[in-house]
């Protein structure tokens, strides 16, 4: 059985009904995904105040902390040459990290690992370095501007809010976000930064699309899913529309036993174990839930905003998969030619390439823009960047496997908004083309 991923870790809001205890094992699951999961911001009160705090010490060069007129200044500069900024290697960076467990309260708990008692920090004081250019450190006053009047919404499973609770907290030295959140349910939270009118929100969809948890067991006991491959996640679906980007990923939770439905009819499943039901592997889910997600997006109207796909980063468990033992104990990064990119990783990566051209072609006869945010190769050579034990208290009455899904923050998963501050920069860019394109 090669399931390699942590149920807990991911959370499950469609179960909070059925935590009595079937199996022990499915019990202390759903209990911790129900009492642990939930995002605890211990100083959430603090959020309401608004804190405009302009730091002297901003890590990028070209910054202009004062300047409203940020963009005109200093955006093409960098953006204009082509590079591929996800080609390079990390190099070490004793600047980092841009903040502390104490300096942002948006650190989850199971990715707090210096509260937790990761002894080594060098993991954290590294940046990316791109083969053929630099790669900016985040600005976060650069990127507010951006931002400024538009919305972002983060579209997928846990490591999607990962992403985002990074966001926030390299945003924190500029601006903390007031808690606008339509609904108390965690998995549907939304963030406004109030001096620069931006709104951020996360959509849990971890299939993206329509899903069912048939069973809280399953044959792995980490739930049975029937996933409708055809048909929209209206939880996101429903709302994107009114979004100016929206960030899109899924992975760790297609390795799960599903079956998969397509016009309403079982037409096979992913491990599910069942007599009659073809297994066509998970592969074949992954596929088509991207390709559902893509229709849904150019299937709206009014949906005018910029996708980018985060590709999938890999897990690092080693000497044993997530329940037997493997962990990921490492404290330096790969070089680029001491890991490749193989196996599972190497095929849901391949997917989402395969998807994404496919998308374009639609995207393209709607005006529709979806980009690449490939995180893919330099988490490949991250296996020091989980919180492996350091998510909880080693004392803590819990069942937690070590966590080599999930990254630690501060930590390299940072560096995804490095990547994001980037390509907005080139969207500026490349519209201004198009705009001189037209006019002259
Ligand atoms: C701004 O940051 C400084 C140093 O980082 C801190 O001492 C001060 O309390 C902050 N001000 C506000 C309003 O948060
Ligand atoms: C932050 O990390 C330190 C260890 O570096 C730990 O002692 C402290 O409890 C943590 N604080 C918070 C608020 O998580
Ligand atoms: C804030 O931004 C939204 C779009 O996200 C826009 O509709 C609204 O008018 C803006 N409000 C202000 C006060 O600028
Ligand atoms: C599986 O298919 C066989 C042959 O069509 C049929 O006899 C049997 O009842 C089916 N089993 C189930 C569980 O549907
Ligand atoms: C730990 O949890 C078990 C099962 O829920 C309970 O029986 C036990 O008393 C708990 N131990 C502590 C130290 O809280």
């Amino acid at each position: 059985m090669k399931f390699q991923e942590k149920d807990h870790l991911y959370g499950n809001n469609n179960n909070k009904k059925q935590m009595i205890p079937k199996l022990i094992l499915t019990a202390i699951f759903v209990t911790i995904l129900v009492l642990v999961t939930p995002l605890s911001y211990p100083f959430f009160g603090s959020s309401l105040l608004v804190m405009m705090n302009k730091s002297k010490q901003l890590p990028s060069s070209s910054s202009s902390s004062s300047s409203p007129n940020i963009e005109q200044e200093t955006l093409p500069s960098t953006s204009l040459k082509t590079c591929d900024i996800f080609s390079g290697e990390w190099v070490p960076n004793p600047k980092a990290p841009y903040y502390t467990n104490k300096t942002c309260w948006a650190i989850h708990e199971h990715q707090n690992c210096m509260k937790y008692g990761r002894p080594d920090s060098d993991f954290m004081k590294w940046r990316w370095k791109p083969n053929e250019c630099e790669l900016p450190i985040f600005n976060p006053f650069q990127f507010l501007e951006i931002v400024r009047g538009k919305s972002m919404a983060f579209v997928g499973d846990s490591v999607g809010r990962n992403h985002m609770q990074s966001l926030i907290c390299l945003l924190s030295r500029v601006e903390w976000p007031i808690d606008v959140s339509y609904t108390k349910d965690d998995y549907f939270m939304r963030w406004k930064y109030p001096s620069y009118n931006f709104t951020m929100a996360v959509y849990w969809t971890p299939f993206l699309v329509k899903t069912k948890q048939e069973s809280s067991d399953g044959p792995t006991h980490t739930g049975l899913y029937n996933i409708y491959l055809d048909e929209f996640d209206e939880k996101w679906t429903s709302e994107i529309e009114d979004f100016d980007y929206v960030i899109i990923n899924g992975g760790h939770w297609f390795q799960k036993p599903m079956v998969f439905y397509e016009k309403g009819k079982i037409v096979g499943c992913h491990y599910c174990l069942l007599e009659n039901v073809t297994d066509l592997t998970m592969y074949y889910g992954y596929r088509k839930a991207f390709r559902t997600a893509f229709r849904a997006l150019n299937s709206l109207e009014n949906f005018k905003g910029v996708t980018f796909l985060r590709t999938f980063a890999p897990s690092h468990f080693e000497n044993g998969i997530w329940n037997q033992g493997g962990n990921c104990v490492r404290t330096k990064p790969f070089k680029s030619n001491e890991a490749r990119l193989e196996g599972t990783n190497m095929e849901l990566y391949m997917i989402q390439l395969e998807e994404y051209k496919i998308s374009q072609k639609w995207a393209k006869r709607n005006g529709l823009k979806i980009r690449l945010l490939d995180t893919t190769q330099s988490m490949l050579l991250r296996p020091d960047g989980h919180p492996s034990r350091y998510g909880h208290l080693p004392g803590e009455n819990v069942t937690l496997y070590n966590d080599c899904v999930h990254w630690c923050l501060p930590g390299p998963i940072d560096t995804w908004n490095d990547f994001l501050l980037e390509m907005l920069k080139m969207e500026i860019v490349k519209s201004k083309r198009e705009r001189r394109q037209i006019y002259s």
